[in-house]
C-alpha cells in the first residue's frame, strides 16, 4: 500500500501519438522514415497523473475516454503505471487523442481530437474529492466554469488544495472561462502563451500579477526554456528552470504541474515547488513522450542537489 497522500486528478485525458522527428510532411504519397513512433498517455489530468504517480504519489485519475482502441490503450497505459482509473468512464465520444510530429529541435505542432474529454464534467468523483489532499484540474475550460468552481470549492472544503493547467490557447476570449475560476484556486498553472494571451499583459510578471490579483493564491507561469515566473503574495520571483535538452517538449507542462503540485503537498516553498517541477520537466521533456524518464521524487530531489553545488 502507498501511504503519500491521495491527489485526483480531473480532466483531459489524451492519446498521444509521437513521431520523431519529421521536419517536413512528404508531398503526396511520399513517405518518410522517422526514428521512433511511440504512444503515450497525456492530457493536464492524464499525463500529470502519470508524473504525479512515478513521483510517487497516490493518484486518482478521473475524466472520460470513448469506448474504442484508444480508450482501452490509454485506460490500459494509466493502469499499468499505477494510477486509480476506476473513475476514468467511457463515453460516446470518440477518446481523446493527438498524433504529434516532433522536429529536430523538440518543437511541435499538433493535431487533436477532443472527442470524450467534452464529458469530463459528468463524472465528477465527490467521494475521492472529499478524501483528497489535492485536486488538480486538468483542462477546466472543458468542464465549464460553474462546475469547475463547485469542485474547487467543494475540495477546499473537505480541507484539499487545488491547482489548475489549461489545455486551450492564450485567446482573449477564453479568459472569460478562466477568470471565475481564479478567487477558489491555490495553483495557477498556465504558460507563457496563455496567461499573456488572457490577461492581455506585455510581459510575463504583468501577467502572472494580472492572474494573482485576479484571485489565484500563487501562480506560476512556465515558459518553456526560460524562467518560471512565480507570484505569490506581493512578490515576484524568476525561477531558472533545470535545463535539459529537449527531445520532444510535450509533456512538459503537465510534468511541471506534478511536480509543482508533488512538492507543495510535502510543504516545500513556491520557488522551490517550481524548481522541482521544472527538474521533473526537464526528465520528460528528454525523451519521447509525457511518459518518458526513469525518475522518482528522490532522484529529483538528487538532481536538484546536485544542480546546486
Ligand atoms: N525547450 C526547453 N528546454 C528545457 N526545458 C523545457 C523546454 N520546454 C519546456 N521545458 C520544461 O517544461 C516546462 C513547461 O514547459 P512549457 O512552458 O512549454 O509548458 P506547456 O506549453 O504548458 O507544455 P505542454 O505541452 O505540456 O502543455 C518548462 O518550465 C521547462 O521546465
Ligand atoms: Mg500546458
Amino acid at each position: 500500500m502507498n501511504a503519500a497522500p491521495q491527489i485526483v486528478t480531473l480532466g483531459a485525458h489524451v492519446l498521444d501519438t509521437i513521431v520523431q522527428p519529421v521536419d517536413e510532411i512528404p508531398e503526396g504519397q511520399g513517405s518518410l522514415l522517422v526514428d521512433e513512433i511511440v504512444m503515450s498517455a497525456a492530457g493536464p489530468a492524464g499525463g500529470t497523473a502519470l508524473v504525479l504517480t512515478k513521483l510517487g504519489a497516490r493518484v486518482v485519475t478521473s475524466g472520460a475516454v470513448g469506448e474504442d482502441v484508444a480508450g482501452r490503450v490509454l485506460v490500459g497505459l494509466l493502469r499499468d503505471a499505477g494510477v486509480d482509473v476506476t473513475h476514468l468512464i467511457t463515453g460516446e465520444l470518440p477518446t481523446s487523442a493527438s498524433v504529434l510530429p516532433i522536429r529536430s529541435d523538440g518543437s511541435r505542432p499538433a493535431l487533436h481530437v477532443v472527442g470524450a474529454n467534452a464529458l469530463a464534467a459528468d463524472v465528477v468523483p465527490w467521494e475521492a474529492l472529499a478524501a483528497a489532499a489535492h485536486v488538480h484540474v486538468g483542462a477546466p475550460e472543458l468542464l465549464g466554469p460553474e462546475n469547475v468552481v463547485e469542485i474547487l470549492e467543494y475540495a477546499h472544503a473537505h480541507g484539499a488544495t487545488t491547482s489548475l493547467d489549461f489545455l486551450i490557447g492564450g485567446e482573449p476570449a477564453f479568459y472569460a472561462l478562466i477568470e471565475p475560476l481564479l478567487p477558489h484556486t491555490d495553483y495557477v498553472l498556465p504558460n507563457a502563451e496563455q496567461a499573456m494571451g488572457w490577461t492581455g499583459a506585455a510581459d510575463l510578471v504583468a501577467a502572472a500579477r494580472a492572474l494573482h490579483a485576479a484571485g489565484a493564491r500563487v501562480v506560476a507561469v512556465t515558459d518553456g526554456g526560460g524562467d518560471v515566473v512565480v507570484v505569490e503574495e506581493d512578490a515576484v520571483a524568476f525561477v531558472p528552470i533545470v535545463p535539459a535538452e529537449p527531445v520532444d517538449t510535450s509533456g512538459g507542462g503537465d510534468a511541471f504541474s506534478a511536480g509543482f503540485v508533488y512538492a507543495k503537498l510535502r510543504g516545500q516553498s513556491s520557488r522551490d515547488a517550481a524548481r522541482f517541477g521544472s527538474a521533473t520537466a526537464s526528465q520528460v521533456v528528454a525523451g519521447v513522450g509525457t511518459d518518458h524518464g526513469v525518475y522518482d521524487a528522490a532522484s529529483i530531489d538528487a538532481l536538484l542537489s546536485a544542480a546546486a553545488r
